[in-house]
């Protein structure tokens, strides 16, 4: 029997591989438990973890991202570090990227994306991924196989982001190849193939942002980049170069992996389930519903984190400022106080879209409609071109002897990888 009790969640690999029993053993502990490991508090509970994200007198974003790595550069000391947090705010991961930061910055950068975000830019991004959806189909689907992820998932996701971002056509094969996310069937292997995009693929984008918002301001036109470009402050202020590609490069690093582990995690269900995959082909408006639920209990950021500015109390615990709340999203999103037998999938659950996978409050997910579309309409077209959908027992073994592989991080849940077999039409 697994000893929970000395289970380092960051580090170890069975965790990884599944994180529920081990976040149903904190919970029975209670929905706000320290960890002994890093000092972590971890938040299992949905109540619990809605009200840390709605807190952000109390809660600030500035860990979002490592959480208890690196450590805090700096001792807390008394009730409120938030004079701490401002003096060392730099030296966090991200610092520029407005998953990190908290008002009032991050309503003057959450603002420039809502320019980009309008009904009518999600609207015509949506006309394109039904078009994109089938040209990704194409490359694979005389094949009756594929590995969902490299040949679907991370092509789509990112050429969705840069369609989203009005990224010239031309360009787009050569971000598919620098984010990894493989090259088109019978691309030209240009020089840039052999050229690592470095450590930071942020940085990447980054300069191929900057370029394209300094040449926009320079020659306004009418595409999606030159409104970027244009853009204000709620003040009227002209922002600085980066504040406005900083918004718009972080989408790729929001909405590629996370699509990818929806999306697998969604196809895996119905691989593994055919009469569900039958009531799907005749009932599309399940489909909505099927993938809420697939964020529920699949939920692709599993982890998010939180540093207490100001002591405070939480779910009744007492939280000393300085400490770092580890938000279990996953965990929430199966607590039985909330989703009734949550360890099982149920794509007609009632309250199914109150689960937490793109998290609560300021900082809900700004990808959320375009991961939604992507969703709806992969699976739509997937069930239009492909009939029994089912998993290549090569990779993942015969019924009754499934495996399958998980990402070894402690921030995000998906599958490394999830071999398909179909028949075509
Ligand atoms: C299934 C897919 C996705 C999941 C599960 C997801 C999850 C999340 C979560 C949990 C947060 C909140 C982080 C926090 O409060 O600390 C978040 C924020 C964010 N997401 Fe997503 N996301 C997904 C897809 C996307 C996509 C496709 C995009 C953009 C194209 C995107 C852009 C963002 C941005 C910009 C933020 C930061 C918002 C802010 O700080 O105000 N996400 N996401």
């Amino acid at each position: 029997m697994t000893d929970f009790a000395a289970t380092d969640y960051f580090t170890d690999g069975a965790t990884a591989q599944d994180p529920y029993a081990y976040w149903e053993y904190l919970r029975e502990q209670g929905p706000v438990v320290a960890e002994p490991h890093y000092g972590v508090v971890a938040v299992t509970g949905y109540a619990e973890v809605q009200a840390a994200f709605r807190d952000v007198e109390s809660f600030s974003a500035v860990n979002a991202i490592g959480g208890p790595f690196p450590p805090l550069p700096f001792t807390p000391e008394g009730d409120d570090i938030s004079a701490q947090i401002e003096a060392h705010r730099h030296e966090f991961p991200i610092f520029e990227h407005m998953v990190v930061m908290d008002p009032p910055e991050h309503d003057k950068a959450r603002s420039l994306l809502s320019k980009l975000l309008t009904p009518r830019r999600l609207s015509e991004n949506a006309d394109y991924i039904w078009e994109l959806a089938d040209r990704q189909l194409d490359e694979f689907i005389a094949n009756g196989r594929c590995e969902f992820l490299a040949e679907y998932g991370k092509p789509f996701a990112t050429l969705a982001i840069a369609d989203l971002l009005g990224v010239p056509e031309e360009d787009r094969d050569e971000i598919r190849r620098n984010l990894g996310a493989g090259n088109a069937p019978g691309s030209r292997v240009g020089a840039l193939d052999h050229e690592p995009v470095g450590s930071n693929p942020l940085q990447y984008l980054d300069e191929l942002f900057s370029g394209y918002i300094a040449d926009r301001r320079e020659n306004p036109g009418q595409d999606v980049l030159t409104g970027l470009a244009t853009a204000r402050y709620p003040d009227g202020s002209v922002p600085p170069l980066l504040e406005v590609v900083r918004p718009a490069t972080f989408l790729f690093a929001a909405g590629q992996e996370t699509v990818t582990k929806l999306l697998s995690s969604a196809v895996k269900v119905l691989c593994e389930r055919p009469e569900l995959q039958q009531r799907l082909r005749d009932d599309r408006d399940l489909i909505g519903p099927f993938i809420e639920e697939s964020l529920r209990f699949e939920s692709p950021t599993k982890i998010d984190f939180r540093l207490a500015r100001k002591t405070t109390t939480l779910g009744g615990v007492r939280i000393p400022a300085g400490t770092t709340l580890m938000l279990c999203l996953g965990a929430a999103n199966r607590d039985p106080r909330k989703f009734d037998n949550p360890n099982e999938f149920h794509a007609d659950r009632r309250n199914v879209r109150e689960h937490l996978a793109f998290g609560r409050g300021i900082h809900t997910c700004a990808g959320a409609p375009l991961a939604r579309v992507e969703g709806r309409v992969t699976l739509n077209r997937l069930l239009d071109r492909m009939s029994d959908i089912r998993l290549d027992p090569a990779n993942h073994g015969g019924a009754g002897d499934r495996h399958f592989g998980y990402e070894p991080t402690f921030l995000l849940r998906g599958l490394t990888e999830l071999h398909i077999e179909f028949d075509a039409g």
